[in-house]
């Protein structure tokens, strides 16, 4: 059967994430029957590279054979075993693992691992984790969560409550919890460089701190860059500052890398280029390799600490999912981390990043571009709007020439595996600059 005949039953039975279903068909979306390395193929036998790593999970490549073999050899032996009440080898060994691989910088040292799904109950997690630790250590409550205006941390209700996606967030307002947003160290006026920028968003910080930091539990970033509002990269000082600010206030800092971490900045989180370790650390995405959804919370010993007392002390963590550390996740998880260690990864990706940089540099002096953002191999390439949907229409004509990628509004993001050969890179960043050329005359 061929893509058009699939398509059609698709559109008959399956509702798609983050998709309006009455567009659908225009895209003719890509049908996608097995992958290789960093390629795609359609049922058509069409192959694509694959330019956003899947959604930014592909680790070293798709059907990596040791992450293959590690998965095979857990089914032969466990599939699944509750983590409740019960514990499991590979459940161990990646917390071992994840412990040993901590952001070591400014801050506490993380000292405990607890597993969740996805990137979005991981926030969930560590949102529940930071207000209980503030009930637990008494005083006025501290219901409130500070984040960043552009923030995206998932779509769960915690997670959209830390956000400020208007487009994906504001219809929800009304069911979510108490935050507070500050502007995005990311988004600069023009002529303003990345540190004066830092340092209005940090005064801005710390005004809200001033006024409100007794009634704030956690201030939420991601590091470094904000990955779904448009690879909006940003000062590390202002994370420094974030991390200063929050032990000063006794409020804890989470740092989401569900999309920054295993490698992707080229540093293996990417609270490193800060010299920060947060209090609790969420991790999802690439962890698996990309192969399965599992997601995990590194929180400091002061943390878990405060949640020890007896069974009536109200103390425990009453949060957990059915499929919490499944074993065939695990192990696909230690066979990546191993990969990583083994293979040298971390510096790969940085080689990645730079060798991208270089590629895309023509497109700075382009005035069919705005801006191209990027750190290590997270890119965005904003490009000028010549309509509706023109990030769309350059990623469809990527894809006639062969790389699958995924805009974000007029950003096209780059997120390639980061195992990506010299070849392939050139042709991603070839294509895109001959996509936009073909979009935006
Ligand atoms: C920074 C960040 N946090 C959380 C999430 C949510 O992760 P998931 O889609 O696995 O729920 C994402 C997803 O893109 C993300 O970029």
């Amino acid at each position: 059967m061929g893509a058009a005949e699939w398509l059609a039953r698709d559109a008959a039975a399956v509702w798609h994430p983050f998709t309006q279903h009455s567009l659908w068909r225009d895209d003719a979306p890509t049908v996608v029957d097995r992958a290789e390395g960093p390629w795609l193929f359609d049922v058509d036998g069409r192959r694509y590279l694959d330019g956003v790593s899947s959604l930014w999970v592909t680790t070293f490549g798709h059907r990596e054979p040791e992450i293959d073999a590690a998965i095979t050899a857990q089914l032969a032996k466990l599939d699944h075993a509750t983590f409740l009440g019960a514990t499991h080898v590979p459940g161990i060994e990646l917390a071992e693992r994840l412990l040993e691989t901590a952001p070591t910088g400014d801050g506490p040292r993380l000292a405990k691992v607890f597993y969740a799904g996805d990137g979005s109950s991981a926030v969930e997690v560590a949102l529940k984790m930071a207000y209980q630790h503030s009930v637990q250590a008494g005083g006025r409550p501290r219901p409130l969560f500070v984040h960043l205006r552009e923030a995206y941390h998932g779509d769960t209700l915690g997670a959209v409550s830390v956000g400020g996606i208007e487009l994906f967030h504001a219809t929800y307002r009304p069911l979510l919890l108490q935050t507070v947003a500050v502007g995005s160290p990311g988004i600069r006026k023009p002529g303003q460089t990345p540190a004066e920028r830092a340092t209005e968003a940090i005064a801005e910080l710390e005004e809200v701190l001033r006024r409100q930091g007794d009634e704030i539990c956690a201030i939420v970033v991601e590091p470094m860059v904000q990955a779904a509002a448009g690879m909006l990269t940003y000062d590390a000082e202002f994370l420094r500052a974030a991390r200063r600010l929050a032990t000063a206030y006794k409020i804890l800092l989470i740092c989401d890398e569900v999309a920054t971490g295993v490698g992707r900045t080229g540093t293996m989180w990417a609270s490193e280029h800060a010299g920060v370790a947060p209090d609790l650390l969420t991790t999802a995405k690439g962890l698996t390799g990309g192969y399965l959804p599992l997601s995990a919370v590194l929180a400091s010993d002061e943390v878990y600490e405060g949640f020890l007392g007896t069974a009536a002390s109200g103390r425990t963590f009453f949060h957990g999912h059915t499929y919490t550390a499944n074993p065939l996740c695990c192990a696909a998880a230690l066979a990546n981390l191993r990969l990583v260690a083994e293979r040298g990864l971390v510096g790969q990706a940085a080689a990645l990043g730079e060798r991208l940089g270089r590629l895309l540099s023509p497109l700075d002096h382009d005035d069919r571009v705005v801006e191209v953002r990027r750190i290590g191999t997270m890119t965005g390439v904003e490009v000028r709007s010549v309509g509706e949907r023109t990030g769309a229409a350059v990623c469809q004509a990527a894809r006639r020439r062969g790389v699958w990628l995924r805009p974000l509004g007029d950003t096209v993001v780059l997120m390639p595996p980061l195992g990506l050969g010299e070849a392939e890179t050139e042709m991603l960043a070839g294509v895109l600059i001959e996509a936009i050329a073909e979009v935006i005359q």
